[in-house]
């Protein structure tokens, strides 16, 4: 199912229920992530890759370099084994927390995450419509998204999108946050959405 058919499930979302299914972890599985947080500015938006960094809205940034058949680029942002993202590119993409607590990922060809990074552990748990992905690294439980304004380490890409307002991190106190207070942001569910493709969503995301 892709992110667009999630948004027909919102009356689901809402009949949320609070405890979760149990626990899979080590899946293979490859899911797309949306937010949840009701009455709030968050609710219902894609969690992207963009420049090392994950925000809520926008679009992802990905690459296919020249001469790879059948590569695509993608605005979507998939995941797989728990804390990957689905690429082709020899070496994959890691996706950790830096030391300020921000959601990051690896970039193409490097296994570089800076000193005092998290692996984890990150945890997906399927569900019927959709399932649920978390982080519980540090004493964390899950996600918080942060307002930026646009002065933050977001790099322009080559299409000309706007900097996506909120910036996602492990829902740590300590965080260190572009607002420069944690109570700035808003924790939120992230809704896993299967995605049942049998090829990587894209060659890398940058
Ligand atoms: C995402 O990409 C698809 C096709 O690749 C395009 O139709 C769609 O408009 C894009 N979505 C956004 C929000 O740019
Ligand atoms: C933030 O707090 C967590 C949990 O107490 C701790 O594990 C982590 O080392 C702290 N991070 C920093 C940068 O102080
Ligand atoms: C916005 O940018 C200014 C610097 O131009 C900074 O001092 C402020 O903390 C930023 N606010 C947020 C919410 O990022
Ligand atoms: C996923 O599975 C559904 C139903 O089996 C199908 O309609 C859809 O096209 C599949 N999506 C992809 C990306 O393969």
């Amino acid at each position: 199912m892709k992110i667009s058919a999630l948004l027909s499930l919102v009356p689901l979302v809402a009949a949320l229920p609070g405890k979760q299914a149990k626990q899979a972890k080590g899946s293979d599985a490859s899911f797309g992530v949306i937010s949840a947080r009701s009455a709030s500015p968050i609710h219902l938006l894609p969690l992207n890759a963009v420049g090392s960094y994950f925000y809520l809205g926008g679009n992802a940034q990905s690459y296919c370099p020249e001469g790879i058949p059948g590569c695509k680029q993608t605005n979507e942002t998939v995941i797989t084994g728990g804390h990957f993202l689905d690429v082709t590119v020899p070496g994959g993409q890691a996706i950790f927390v830096d030391p300020k607590g921000a959601l990051r990922f690896t970039a193409p060809h490097s296994a570089y995450e800076p000193a005092g990074s998290s692996d984890g552990p990150f945890t997906y748990t399927p569900g019927n419509s959709f399932g649920h992905w978390s982080y519980e690294g540090q004493g964390a439980s899950g996600f918080m998204a942060c307002p930026t304004n646009g002065t933050t380490t977001y790099r322009r890409s080559r299409r000309d999108a706007a900097a996506p307002k909120w910036q996602v991190y492990a829902a740590l106190q300590n965080a260190t946050v572009p607002s420069g207070s944690v109570s700035d942001c808003i924790g939120f569910d992230a809704l896993a959405v299967a995605d049942n493709s049998t090829v990587p969503a894209t060659w890398e995301y940058i």
